[in-house]
C-alpha cells in the first residue's frame, strides 16, 4: 500500500482509517441523532441547491459515511453507489439499505483507489471527505478517472481561507459573531491530529464519550485549484454556504457562517 508524508514521516491509508473507524460508531449514533447541525441546516441543502439535476445519471459517493446523504441523491433521482474506508460506516449504510432499500450498492474501499473502472459514472460527490484523505492530488485523479468525459465532481471542504490550522470566531460584546480571526493560512497541515465534537451533543452523552479524533490536512485555495486542474478537471462552480438571519436565530451554531463560509463547494467537470 502507497505510503504519505506524515509529520515527517510515512502514514498509510490503513492508519488514517483506523482513526475514522473508531469514530465511527459515535459519529453514526450523533448524525441520526441530528446533531451535526452544520450539515443538516446549512452544508448538505446549499450542496444540493448547487448540484445539476441527477436524475437518471448514475453517481457514486465518496467518503459516505452511513449514507445519509448518498440517500438524499437516490431520492434526487440518481442511481447510487458509495465507498467509504470505515467498515462500521459501511456496516450502518447497509443494514439502513436492507431496512429501506434504495438500490445503493455500497462497499469498503479507498478514495484514493476506487474499486471501479474508468469511465463508470456520469457523476460523483465527496461530501466533507476529500480533505480528510492522506493525498488530495490523488483522490481528484481517481474521483476524475471514474467519470465518463463530460461527468462531474461535486465536493464539499472546510473551507481552506476561512478555516486554515488557525481559526478563531469573534464576539462583540451581546455573544453576537462580529468575525474570524485566521491565520497560518500557508503552513501545510500533513496529517496533524485534531479533536473535536459536535457542539450540540448533551453533556451527558460528551461527559462518557471520547472526541473524535482524525489526522487533518490544509492546502491553500490556489494548491486546490492547482489539484483540481492537474487531475483533468475543469472548475465550473464554486459555493460558499451561508446562513441567512432567520437560520442562524434558529440555529445559532451556523451564525459564524453570516460574517465568513465555514465550507467550499466545488463542482468540476472531466475534460470531455
Ligand atoms: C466528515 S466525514 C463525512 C461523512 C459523510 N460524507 C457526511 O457528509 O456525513 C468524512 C468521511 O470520509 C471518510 N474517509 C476518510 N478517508 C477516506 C478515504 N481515504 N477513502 C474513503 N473514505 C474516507 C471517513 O471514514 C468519513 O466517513
Amino acid at each position: 500500500m502507497k505510503a504519505y508524508l506524515h509529520l515527517g514521516k510515512t502514514m498509510k491509508t490503513a492508519e488514517a482509517a483506523k482513526f475514522w473507524e473508531a469514530n465511527a460508531e459515535n459519529w453514526t449514533r450523533f448524525v441520526r441523532a441530528g446533531y451535526d447541525v452544520y450539515r443538516d441546516a446549512l452544508n448538505t441543502p446549499a450542496f444540493l441547491a448547487m448540484l445539476p439535476d441527477v436524475r437518471g445519471l448514475s453517481g457514486v459517493d465518496i467518503g459516505c459515511g452511513e449514507g445519509a446523504e448518498t440517500r438524499k441523491l437516490v431520492r434526487l433521482g440518481a442511481r447510487m453507489q458509495a465507498v467509504d474506508v470505515a467498515p462500521t460506516f459501511i456496516r450502518h449504510a447497509k443494514a439502513t439499505e436492507t431496512a429501506a432499500p434504495l438500490g445503493i450498492l455500497y462497499q469498503v474501499a479507498n478514495g484514493m483507489d476506487l474499486p471501479f473502472a474508468s469511465g463508470t459514472f456520469d457523476f460523483a460527490t465527496a461530501f466533507m471527505s476529500l480533505m480528510d484523505m492522506l493525498d488530495h492530488g490523488v483522490a481528484l485523479k481517481e474521483a476524475a478517472r471514474v467519470l465518463k468525459p463530460g461527468g462531474f465532481f461535486q465536493f464539499s471542504i472546510i473551507h481552506p481561507c476561512f478555516s486554515p490550522p488557525h481559526r478563531r470566531v469573534l464576539r462583540d460584546a451581546q455573544g453576537k459573531v462580529s468575525g474570524i480571526e485566521v491565520g497560518r493560512y500557508f503552513e501545510p497541515m500533513n496529517g496533524q491530529m485534531n479533536e473535536w465534537m459536535f457542539s450540540t451533543v448533551p453533556a451527558n452523552e460528551r461527559a462518557r464519550t471520547k472526541p473524535f479524533r482524525a489526522p487533518m490536512f490544509h492546502r491553500t485555495l490556489s494548491s486546490w485549484v492547482d489539484l483540481i486542474c492537474g487531475a483533468g478537471l475543469s472548475i465550473e462552480k464554486f459555493g460558499e454556504p451561508t446562513a441567512s438571519n432567520a437560520l442562524a436565530d434558529a440555529q445559532p451554531v451556523v451564525a459564524d457562517t453570516l460574517v465568513a463560509p465555514l465550507f467550499l463547494h466545488i463542482r468540476a467537470r472531466k475534460l470531455a
